[in-house]
């Protein structure tokens, strides 16, 4: 792989909490494929953030090779990107430690995500992993050194209490680390739960209507899409109006998949009505859906390769990261290991 042709370096991660939707493929994905041509992209699949709600183990590793799978499936390339599993580099766990020690609660406190997520479990059951997530996630940009992080809208909070860690730690203990700028799509950053289209679309939500996942068959895609929440009004145009918000996402997911400009993409339905509206999204997701299904099948086929592809990634990230950490630990004050003389027990 020739890395020196890039000169900045990009990096992203998809929690194996389950099977990814087609907002995880517009907000994080689709743009994952085109900065793998651009930039060193380094995509990890973030399993040690996967804990911090309750999980089950056979289902953890499941889930860690399927969205790996989804990954190269999605047209991420192993030759030009390196693909990884965080679990995988022991660096992250360290750095998060690190950086823990740094973080003031209050930063902690103040994230919309934790306090998403903390409301929607017993206060008993909440387990401080779930606090320390975003440091966790910033000691996974700054290991890297990354320049980009290719994310959905709900991540802009992270990526800015990692430029401020990043900050925090260059200032008390010289300079570091880069800090990372948050990119987020034109189009897609956020796309919104089917039947409620005033929440975002979510892995966990429970609604048998709520998400499109990307290994839904197409008899399915089309049953949810065609059950999708509207509203009683004609007009397909895009709108920050909360009653129009259900039509305003099906614009949105048509637009992200098509790649027509907003108004062109309004003049097509002019006139038309929301079923027509919904029959183009299910064309356009079962369009784009079926080769990456098709490749999903493929990879899964072959024995040992996503294993592999993990491997190699490892390897790879790990001889980057390995000289952030050390310049951190040094920075900070440890000694480090004596080396042991030949001959001298
Ligand atoms: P996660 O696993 O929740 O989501 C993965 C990616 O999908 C995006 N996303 C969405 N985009 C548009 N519309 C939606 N409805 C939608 N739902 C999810 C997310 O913004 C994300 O880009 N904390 C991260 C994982 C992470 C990470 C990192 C990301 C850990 N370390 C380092 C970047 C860099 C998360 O929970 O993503």
């Amino acid at each position: 792989m020739d890395t020196a042709r890039h000169d900045r370096r990009v990096l992203s991660g998809i929690q194996p909490t389950g099977n990814l939707h087609i907002g995880n493929y517009l907000g994080a994905l689709l743009q994952w494929v085109r900065f793998q041509e651009q930039y060193d992209a380094f995509y990890c699949v973030v399993d040690l953030h996967a804990i911090t709600v309750p999980h089950d183990a056979g289902r953890l590793r499941a889930h860690t090779l399927e969205v790996t799978a989804l990954y190269l499936a999605a047209g991420l390339d192993p030759q030009r990107a390196t693909i990884f599993a965080q679990s995988h580099n022991p660096a992250h766990a360290e750095l998060a430690w690190l950086l823990t020690c740094l973080t003031p609660l209050g930063w902690l406190y103040r994230m919309t995500q934790y306090k998403d997520k903390a409301a929607r479990q017993q206060e008993e059951s909440v387990n401080a992993g779930l606090l320390g997530y975003p440091v966790l996630m910033a000691g996974d940009i700054l290991l890297y050194q990354a320049h980009y992080v290719p994310v959905g809208d709900d991540q802009r909070q992270h990526v800015e209490l990692t430029r401020d860690l990043g900050q925090r730690f260059n200032s008390m203990f010289g300079e570091t680390f880069t800090l990372p700028e948050v990119v987020n799509p034109e189009t897609g950053a956020r796309v919104m739960g089917l039947d409620e289209p005033n929440n975002k679309m979510s892995k966990s939500a429970t609604g048998e209507n709520h998400a499109i996942f990307l290994l839904d068959p197409p008899d399915l895609i089309r049953r949810k899409v065609m059950r999708a929440t509207t509203d009683s009004g004609r007009d397909i145009r895009f709108s920050d109006d909360p009653t129009k918000a259900g039509v305003n996402n099906l614009l949105t997911i048509y637009q992200a998949l098509t790649g027509g400009e907003r108004a062109a993409v309004e003049a097509e339905f002019e006139g038309r009505g929301y079923g027509d509206l919904k029959k183009a999204v299910v064309a356009a997701v079962t369009d784009t859906l079926a080769p990456l299904q098709q490749r999903y099948r493929e990879i899964s086929a072959e024995p040992g390769y996503v294993e592999q592809v993990l491997a190699d990634g490892a390897e790879r990230a790990a001889a980057i990261s390995e000289r952030t950490l050390k310049s951190v630990k040094d920075q900070m004050g440890f000694l480090e290991p004596a080396r042991r003389w030949p001959g001298v027990d």
